[in-house]
């Protein structure tokens, strides 16, 4: 159904002389066409929402390649040019372009129509793939991270499209379905095909703004070292009463690693962790301090009994700014209903460690890979695998697109919008910056309470909404109002 052509077009709007109104009346145009569309477009979201593309598990695989051409479909149906798959040596990029704004910045927007594993399934009020309208609010698994975010795009390149007969600026659409698998593939394609993706600015919609009705562009992503650590001890499961005492039990033993590798000030202990970190200024943890940034309120909302993290630095220089590890994941022995005595064989761990500029992945990855290898108590063998990660990204607010943003999402939402920072990581983003030399700007359109990664991820429909409206102003500010 995305690509049927539309019956609500319209023919494009007369030109006016004077740059401003001009631009106000195309914002009217635009906005009276959104509110003639949004049933569809709801519709046509909730159809993108449905399709399982999981891309962490393999047996997805069919799923992801079909969200892929679903994403290829609706690039056709906004009306770009050009719109096909790119393959690499893993998931498929889909591509879409509109080139015909000659002297005009060209626009790269990135986002990922892959999304992130379900469980614990029974937590989710609705099925993660049955998108559900609930209060204003979407419910679906990638709601907000990153189809939702990434739908505003095509629907504001619709809307332009279908109300002017053209965008503001050049427009190349990338979207890869392995983001939240660390986007090896595109990173590689993003080095070998820079000339298919030159462009003036890279604009990403994947991140929260700071809370409802404070609007914000992000300045800065943490980045990212992954890695799986597994313990192995006697070759088979054993019976813990026959046995205990005598063996290594890898589930104590990865345990006690793990937890050896933060000090109870909340440091990380592995040596030399810290040493490339690079520490906040005065003025930016004065910038940092200004965020109306209600504590308790912070804690309750996530449903804490306490903040802890490490010490000397506030909850948002610890979520946005500081290096730190954390446990994702801890599978050994048994843990399902009832009693069953056995000392597992194997402990596995997925261990991230979220990086600050000027902390290089790979190194902080060898640093940690050692460290666990040393620290290995006696009678286990100590594995690691699954090493990925990605750099942290900063961009300087100074620059002429990262004030077009600030004025789209002002006019968007009627509110100058704050400079924050994101914890997250999306490897990609400092890759853009490095090889195509153009500043990306964070646009992100979600709250932070839009459970990414969790149980009932949604989006605010109303937030979407005015979301669409504010990409659509960002393509005009950036093309030159
Ligand atoms: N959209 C997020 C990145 C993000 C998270 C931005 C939180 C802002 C706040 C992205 O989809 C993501 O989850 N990235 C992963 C990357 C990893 C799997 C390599 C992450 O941050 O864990
Ligand atoms: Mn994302
Ligand atoms: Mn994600």
């Amino acid at each position: 159904m995305c690509n049927e052509p539309r019956a609500e077009s319209r023919e494009p709007v007369a030109e006016s002389r004077e740059p401003r109104a001009e631009s106000r009346i195309m914002t009217d145009h635009i906005t009276h066409y959104l509110a003639t569309t949004h049933a569809r477009h709801l519709a046509q979201l909730r159809e993108f929402l449905s399709i399982p593309s999981i891309s962490a598990l393999s047996s997805h695989a069919p799923d992801v390649r079909r969200c892929a051409e679903w994403v290829v479909g609706a690039m056709r149906g906004a009306g770009l040019e050009r719109a096909r798959l790119i393959e690499t040596a893993g998931n498929p990029v889909a591509y879409g372009e509109w080139m015909r704004a000659p002297g005009a910045p060209t626009v790269l927007v990135y986002g990922h129509y892959d999304v992130q594993p379900v469980d614990p399934l029974e937590r989710w009020t609705s099925p993660p793939f049955a998108p559900t309208v609930r209060d204003g609010k979407l419910f679906a698994r990638g709601a907000t991270d990153d189809k939702g975010q990434l739908f505003a795009h095509l629907a504001a390149i619709e809307a332009h499209l279908r109300v002017t007969g053209r965008l503001p600026v050049n427009l190349r659409m990338v979207v890869e379905g392995e983001e939240e698998i660390g986007c090896a593939h595109v990173q590689a394609l993003v080095r070998e095909r820079a000339e298919l993706l030159a462009a003036s600015v890279v604009v990403i919609s994947d991140t929260a703004m700071f809370a409802r009705g404070v609007p914000s562009i992000c300045r800065a992503l943490r980045g990212i070292a992954y890695l799986e650590v597994e313990v192995r001890g006697a070759a088979t499961d054993l019976h813990s009463g026959s046995f205990g005492g005598t063996v290594a039990n890898p589930a104590l033993a990865l345990a006690w690693m793990l937890g050896s590798m933060k000090d109870a000030s909340g440091r990380v202990t592995v040596p030399g962790f810290y040493d490339a970190a690079r520490a906040l200024g005065a003025e930016e943890r004065a910038e940092l301090a200004r965020l109306p940034f209600d504590e308790a309120r912070y804690r309750e909302a996530l449903g804490a009994p306490a903040l802890v993290g490490e010490a000397g630095f506030t909850t948002l220089e610890r979520a946005w700014t500081r290096p730190t590890l954390d446990v994702n994941g801890f599978h050994s022995g048994f843990a399902g209903e009832g009693v069953k005595t056995v000392i597992p064989s194997t402990a596995v761990a997925k261990v991230s460690m979220r990086l600050v500029p000027d902390q290089d992945p790979t190194a902080i990855g060898d640093l940690v890979e050692r460290h666990l290898l040393e620290i290995a108590p006696p009678g286990v063998e100590v594995r690691v695998t699954g090493r990925h990660g990605g750099r942290a990204y900063e961009a300087s607010t100074g620059h002429p697109f990262m004030r077009a943003a600030a004025r789209a999402m002002e006019r968007a939402f009627g509110v100058r919008p704050a400079f924050t920072r994101e914890g997250g990581s999306n490897p990609i983003v400092s890759t853009f910056a490095e090889v195509l030399g153009a500043p990306v700007i964070l646009f992100g359109l979600g709250l932070p309470d839009d459970n990414a990664h969790a149980p009932d991820e949604k989006i605010d429909l109303d937030q979407l909404r005015r979301g669409v409206v504010a990409v659509a102003e960002l393509y005009g500010e950036i093309g030159g109002g």
